[in-house]
């Protein structure tokens, strides 16, 4: 009979969970840049490609330092996640509101990194791996960072501008829909949907 699995048979199958997590987001990044239209959301999802890169680097750093070969696992949390933002981006939404639903998206990509390298963290630290602890947490850092921006950057001007393009119909009472067609762009958004 196998011998049961032990916490650190478990935190090296989460190690080469977030690797592989990791490798995904490193496609998925650069689709989410292109298809948001403000530009501090796509230099936010830019910076984020390059800091994934380092967490890349940083896992297998933290696999050296526990004499364990760097490999990935497929991460079928991290895919479900992903797969949402590709629907969200094949939806027909007008800009502003594409580049509140990329918040979304991306913060759940976030959160979901959070809580594994939260556990990572906790685990590295209970078992005595002070050095994949360290690397772990600062990855957790940067994970808690850019999902901050994104809240930032959805509250100071993402989620309004997509409010604001709503059709005003929805917003008004009922009225003829041959009036909606003279009321042109807000400001630098798009704000008419066909
Ligand atoms: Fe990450």
């Amino acid at each position: 009979m196998a011998e049961a699995k032990t916490l650190q048979d478990s935190f090296i199958d989460e190690l080469r969970d977030s690797y592989d997590a990791e490798k995904q987001l490193l496609k998925a990044l650069p689709k989410m840049a292109k298809a948001a239209s403000a530009p501090q959301l796509r230099s936010a999802f830019e910076a984020h490609l390059k800091e994934t890169r380092a967490q890349v680097t940083r896992l297998e750093q933290a696999f050296a330092s526990i004499g364990e070969q760097a490999r990935g696992k497929h991460c079928d949390g991290i895919a479900g996640v992903i797969e949402e933002g590709s629907s969200i981006m094949e939806e027909d939404f007008d800009e502003a509101t594409m580049d509140a639903c990329l918040v979304a998206a991306g913060q759940r990509a976030e959160h979901y990194e959070t809580a594994a390298y939260g556990t990572l963290v906790a685990w590295a630290r209970t078992l005595g791996h002070t050095d994949a602890g360290d690397l772990l947490q600062e990855t957790l850092d940067e994970e808690k960072a850019a999902d901050e921006k994104l809240s930032a950057l959805a509250e100071s001007g993402i989620n309004q501008n997509a409010a604001d393009a709503a059709p005003s119909e929805a917003n008004d009472k009922p009225r003829p829909r041959a009036a909606a067609p003279k009321e042109g762009a807000r400001g630098a958004q798009q704000s008419s949907r066909r």
